[in-house]
């Protein structure tokens, strides 16, 4: 096969690369396209345009695969902890004993908050949204931390704003939830590991030590996991484009946690199980609300269902679904909303609409599920979801940086009016 495509424009034949990658995904290298043709390629929603070379992530949605550093998602599930794969996210190996203690140590160093980052929680009406608070709460610690915005930091000072960023983020979220609840704010224990240090601070009391049932840990360990990274979607991408102009960890990650809001995105987490209840009150009648998805005069969409690149089962919501049933089960829950989840699960399914344009249940379909399991009120769903996304978004910035990517400008195709004068404005 060559190893060039080539393009005729206006009967003259152009030539440009073919890179393969190592999972033999192939891509035609245009970044020469317009210096030697005038020409730009138009792909709204980037769907066919690869906006970068990563060795983070690899996913195959036609299949549905998915591998962090070539380890397949359901092994790093059911083995590792969430701490162990933020390791191997970020600095590409899984770690050795020593380093798994030494990273959960100093972590564990890092984990409080500035006092004074008290006075901006209270400062939030109660009403407000989880994901608002956290997006203004992380942008927040570059003002903290202002060594965060050299442009050029060492090694070991960028690792340091690695490490308290982990670390702040879950206090952050804790203490977000014990907000809406109005409730006292639970201080980091360093005796903790990251996932029960962080149900501890989200559960706790502050008068008595909470044993945090291990299951509940478990379950924590594997929706984080699941959710540690996905390659080039819309947060990742915002975070690797912010962080393209020099911008630090801090101000970038806080515009990724903003585009994962969006029911689009992360957003939907929340999305699916307020779709479930306005079924449920609805009187249950799915078949009615899959009608209203398919009919192309409503907008109405089913959440949880169909994924940008996932044209087959996506293989979290495999791991997810199981874990859904076996966290239910053992906590001894019976929701009804999963009796609707299940139904609209299987005519979905079967539907020739949803079969046809390969739209299968996604992630979040099961993990509102889970969350609400475990005691998370549902404006808290979306916060989990970056939570777990945080290590994947830090990878994915040190990788930018450190292939020293250039800052991200993509071009158009002006569709306005041309040359008008100016009218005065009596005259208009
Ligand atoms: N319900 C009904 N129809 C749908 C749905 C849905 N959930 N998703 C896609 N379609 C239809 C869509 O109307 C279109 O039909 P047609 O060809 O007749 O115009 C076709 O399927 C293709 O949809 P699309 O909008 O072109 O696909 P996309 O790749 O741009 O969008 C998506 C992907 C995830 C935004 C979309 O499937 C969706 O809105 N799903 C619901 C929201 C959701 O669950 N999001 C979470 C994604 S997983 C978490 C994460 O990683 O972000």
């Amino acid at each position: 096969m060559s190893n060039k495509a080539t393009i005729q424009l206006e009967n003259q034949t152009f030539e440009f690369a073919i890179i393969e990658g190592t999972e033999q995904e192939k891509a035609i290298d245009i970044s020469k396209l317009r210096d030697q043709t005038g020409y730009i390629t138009l792909d709204n929603g980037y769907k066919n345009t690869g906006a970068t070379k990563s060795a983070i992530t690899f996913l195959d949605g036609e299949i549905g695969v998915l591998k962090y550093r070539g380890y397949p998602i359901e092994q790093l599930a059911e083995k590792s902890t969430f701490l162990e794969v933020a390791f191997l996210l970020i600095y590409g190996n899984l770690p050795t004993q020593q380093q798994l203690t030494g990273f959960q140590t100093e972590i564990s160093k890092h984990t409080l908050v500035h006092e004074d980052m008290k006075k901006f929680f209270d400062g939030f009406p109660s009403k407000s949204h989880p994901m608002g608070q956290l997006s203004s709460l992380v942008c927040s610690l570059s003002s903290f931390y202002p060594e965060s915005l050299n442009a050029h930091p060492t090694a070991e000072e960028f690792d340091l704003t690695i490490i308290k960023l982990l670390a702040k983020m879950s206090t952050i979220v804790s203490w977000i939830y014990k907000k809406s609840l109005g409730h006292p704010y639970i201080y980091p224990q360093n005796k903790y590991d990251y996932v029960t240090n962080f149900l501890n601070m989200t559960f706790g009391q502050r008068t008595e030590e909470v044993v945090i049932d291990p299951i509940i840990v478990d379950a924590m360990n594997v929706l984080l996991i699941l959710h540690a990274d996905h390659e080039q979607n819309c947060s990742t991408s915002t975070v690797r484009i912010v962080g393209s102009s020099d911008c630090n960890l801090y101000a970038s990650i806080s515009a990724g946690i903003s585009a994962l809001w969006g029911p689009l995105h992360g957003g939907a987490n929340q999305a699916v199980i307020e779709m479930l209840e306005q079924i449920k009150n609805d009187g249950g009648d799915v078949d009615k609300w899959v009608n209203k998805a398919k009919s192309p005069t409503d907008s109405f969409r089913l959440m949880g269902f169909g994924h940008r690149v996932y044209k087959n089962f996506d293989p979290r919501a495999k791991i997810i679904k199981k874990a859904c049933d076996d966290i239910l089960e053992k906590l001894g829950i019976n929701d009804p909303v999963l009796d609707i989840a299940k139904k609209l699960e299987e005519v979905a399914l079967n539907d020739p609409y949803f079969v046809s344009r390969k739209l299968y249940p996604n992630v979040d379909f099961y993990s509102g599920i889970i969350y609400r399991a475990l005691g998370f009120p549902t404006e808290m769903f979306t916060v989990l979801f970056a939570l777990g996304r945080l290590p994947g978004w830090i990878a994915q910035w040190k990788e930018m940086r450190e292939n020293k990517e250039p800052i991200g400008r993509p071009r158009q195709v002006y569709v306005g009016e041309v040359d008008r004068d100016f009218v005065e404005i009596g005259d208009r």
